[in-house]
């Protein structure tokens, strides 16, 4: 297995010259070269077990320094192979196609998990991905089975999908603000299958969370609360902010991405002004430091003691390249934003130096700061979404 990868790795590496020139911007053709030759996941992956098909999943680094994998079930499986086909996408070099093909069918087995919210996460960065870029129908009907699995944890009288079955001591029913972009499974599949069940379920969650996780500034709470009889809320917390009233970086991110996605799929105006008004948090708000990079959480403002999120940082830039598309009012605000973002997530300052963390592209993200959990560290999400920021910067460029 280990020749296999250093065949890989050779392939990859050899190739990294002939990157496609078709884009128009020496920058983006620069940053791709860059993300290209860091992405060395391959030469990491040393314990790569095909057979148990356990912790093959690139995720972080641990408190040594060592890479983190993990295993299918993790929410974070699918960004790997979601990174390996942004990868593709961005310089049509089949060696990404055919390593995001090999991870992506690692996940089939998820498609009946139904334990948590995830699996919109899960499927949509792998499968979902690979679907669109090679039409494959396998992926199709996997997708389909997925969004089945995930309806199954909706609850009519809530008007939401249940997020976690965990900390049932704490929350009866936890719908967390993150559940909003496991929506784009269901939209996806509605589109595909014509079964409106999958649409008026996720409008119902986009509508309930409206209503619900949000303050009147449009900073959101993490995790809200519901009696499952009633479908009354109950409490409003956080699990990975820093206060019950703050504003989790990660989670505000979510949300703007959320109800972009949200709007694009339904075209209904009270989801891109709901976009709007999270953007405003982010941008007017909210206390960004100058480059823009968050700390983990927006109610904090002590940048020297405070660690950023890159991840955080990353969602927003590809959500606002997006919601730019949707609006001409503030198109120019959110290009001027999310264009800051990438250029720094693209210095030094946050791009690790090749063969750093472990060919992770970004540094200095944070995971979960109050369970002393993945600070500091690189996050295969903030990859994912740096990627996808770039993709959709690129494409806004060249229409
Ligand atoms: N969805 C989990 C997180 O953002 O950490």
């Amino acid at each position: 297995m280990m020749r296999l990868f250093s065949i890989c790795l050779v392939i990859i590496l050899t190739n990294s010259c002939k990157i496609n020139r078709e884009h128009d911007t020496n920058d983006d053709i620069l940053l791709i070269e860059k993300a290209f030759n860091q992405l060395q996941y391959a030469s990491a992956v040393k314990k790569f077990d095909y057979i148990s098909k356990e912790k093959i999943f690139p995720r972080s680094t641990d408190k040594t320094g060592k890479l983190r994998l993990v295993d299918k079930k993790d929410w974070t499986s699918g960004f790997f192979p979601g990174v390996l086909w942004l990868m593709y996408d961005l310089t049509k070099e089949n060696n990404w196609k055919g390593k995001a093909i090999e991870y992506t069918q690692v996940l089939e087995s998820e498609k009946f998990n139904a334990s948590n919210h995830d699996i919109g996460f899960k499927m949509m960065s792998s499968f979902g991905l690979g679907y669109k870029i090679t039409n494959n129908k396998n992926y199709r009907e996997i997708l389909i089975r997925s969004a089945k699995t995930l309806v199954t944890r909706f609850n009519e009288n809530v008007g939401s999908i249940r997020s976690w079955d965990h900390n049932k001591d704490k929350w009866e029913f936890p719908v967390i603000i993150d559940n909003l972009m496991n929506l784009e499974l269901l939209f996806w599949a509605w589109k595909e299958t014509g079964d409106s069940v999958f649409y008026n379920i996720a409008v119902k969650h986009a509508k309930t969370t409206k209503k619900n996780h949000f303050r009147n500034d449009f900073s959101t709470y993490h995790v809200v609360g519901y009696n499952s009889d009633s479908g009354k809320v109950v409490s409003k917390n956080t699990y990975q902010g820093y206060a019950d009233e703050s504003c989790w970086a990660r989670g505000q991110a979510w949300a703007l991405y959320g109800y972009t996605m949200i709007y694009r799929e339904t075209q209904n105006p009270e989801f891109l002004k709901q976009a709007e008004n999270i953007a405003n948090y982010i941008i007017n708000i909210a206390s960004l430091p100058k480059d823009y990079i968050p700390l983990w959480d927006f109610s904090l403002l002590d940048i020297e003691k405070e660690p950023r999120d890159t991840s955080a940082a990353a969602i927003i830039a590809s959500a606002l390249f997006e919601l730019s598309t949707f609006t001409e009012y503030n198109k120019t605000i959110y290009l001027q934003v999310a264009n800051r973002i990438m250029e720094s997530l693209s210095s030094n300052q946050y791009f690790n130096t090749l063969g750093e963390n472990n060919g992770f592209l970004l540094k200095h993200a944070t995971g979960h700061k109050p369970m002393n959990s993945e600070i500091d560290v690189p996050l295969i999400y903030a990859d994912y979404y740096y990627l996808e920021a770039l993709s959709r910067k690129i494409k806004i460029k060249n229409n």
